[in-house]
């Protein structure tokens, strides 16, 4: 699925593609399971709200058992909520069977039919649609050229790299012109470069198509990279929802913080506001947090001042947290130090690290914070 696929291919092509795609609403879903080993119920997705716009991609990311699947489940039809509504466009599919949903799903395995051809493959569901001999020759062949295997259509999937089958799964998703796509880890089975790659394609593939989708994924960089907003996910809850950048620089709170990217936590007494700064004493001193996010505490109440690794400098001179580095390790585009400061685990990077000196395990230094970037999260 390289870039020139999507650019020489017709819009008006590519449009046909996208032509049904609807906005998903979720209202209040919930979904209990009874275990399976005997008393009680799992809550695998517990009042969940969503809005996904006509065209848009969102990420569903959350730690492993936190409901993603189940509530990709849902959207299509092969599991039943047990309480709320689900609307395609603005249509209530509770009593629609998933066949008649227009969802096209893509998973991990990419669950192709080995017995079948790649031609077979993807034209299947229109012939399952009845459709007309020559629609079907028609829009298979569009299809193929789409994802570039042109030439491939009479190979068997054994026959095929992971990437070229994660093709024809894609080709086999679109071909049938769903209304929503969704996505279930789709890429996990790929090395770590074609994971890259196919994530990228996948993206441009969908903003060309402009299909609504939902797509879920372990891999927060993959999140980051692909969607037009993330949701995260914990136990059944949604914690966050916003654009990648939103989620980011602006977390809800620490979990959100520690599941994007990689986080620092201090911990310190709120201290108020002082126009749209917040005041946070730790240890003896108190720090001025100009750029605070949302702040729900009050004064006197323990908090946490949560910053990106990248948001700190390391100063002998200049003033800051004192603290005692651990461990360094080189990795290239940047220096990852270990820290101990103010009693707790600091990981600082230093990025163009050919222009700094550098420190060593066992020195004192100081932690310089961009309090700009510090945000003010509850201690839960
Ligand atoms: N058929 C089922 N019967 C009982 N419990 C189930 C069933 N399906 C899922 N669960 C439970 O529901 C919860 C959510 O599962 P789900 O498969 O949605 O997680 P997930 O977020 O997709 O995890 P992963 O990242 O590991 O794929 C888990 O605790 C799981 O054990
Ligand atoms: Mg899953």
């Amino acid at each position: 699925m390289s870039d020139t696929v999507v650019k020489t291919t017709k819009e008006e092509e590519l449009r046909q593609f996208s032509k049904k795609s609807s906005a998903v609403t979720l209202r209040n879903i919930t979904k209990l399971f009874p275990n399976p080993e005997g008393s009680g119920e799992t809550v695998a997705v517990n009042h969940i709200n969503l809005d996904i716009a006509d065209g848009e991609l969102v990420t569903l990311l959350g730690p492993s058992g936190c409901g993603k699947t189940t509530t990709l489940r849902m959207i299509s039809g092969f599991e039943y909520p047990s309480e709320g509504q689900i609307f395609i466009g603005d249509r209530d599919v509770a009593n629609v069977p998933p066949n008649k949903r227009g969802i096209s799903m893509v998973f991990q395995s990419y669950a192709l039919f080995p017995h079948m051809s790649v031609w077979e493959n993807i034209a299947y569901g229109l012939r399952v649609q009845r459709l007309s001999k020559n629609e079907i020759i028609a829009r298979t062949g569009k299809a193929v050229e789409l994802m570039q295997l042109n030439g491939m259509e009479r190979r068997f999937p054994n026959q095929l790299s992971g990437g070229q089958q994660q093709r024809v799964a894609l080709a086999r998703a679109v071909v049938i012109e769903p209304q929503v796509l969704l996505f279930d880890e789709p890429l996990s089975n790929l090395d770590a470069k074609l994971r890259e790659h196919m994530r990228d394609e996948l993206r441009a593939l969908q903003k060309r198509l402009g299909i609504t989708s939902l797509y879920v994924t372990h891999d927060q960089v993959e999140a980051m990279a692909i969607s037009d907003r993330v949701v995260i996910m914990k136990s059944g809850d949604l914690m966050q929802v916003g654009s990648p950048k939103e989620i980011y620089e602006y977390p809800s709170c620490k979990f959100v913080a520690n599941f994007i990217g990689k986080a620092n936590f201090i911990s310190g007494i709120y201290e108020g506001m002082e126009g749209k700064t917040a005041l946070a004493r730790v240890g003896a001193q108190v720090i001025k947090i100009a750029n605070p996010g949302k702040v729900q505490l009050r004064a006197g109440d323990k908090c946490c001042l949560a910053f990106r690794p990248e948001s700190v400098k390391l100063s002998k001179t200049e003033a800051g947290i004192p603290g005692l580095i651990k461990r360094t390790t080189f990795l290239g585009t940047h220096l990852e130090y270990e820290m101990e400061a103010a009693g707790a685990p600091l990981l600082v990077e230093i990025y163009n690290p050919q222009l700094f000196t550098g420190y060593s395990a066992g020195e004192q230094v100081n932690a310089v914070l961009d309090t700009e970037c510090v945000r003010v999260l509850p201690e839960d």
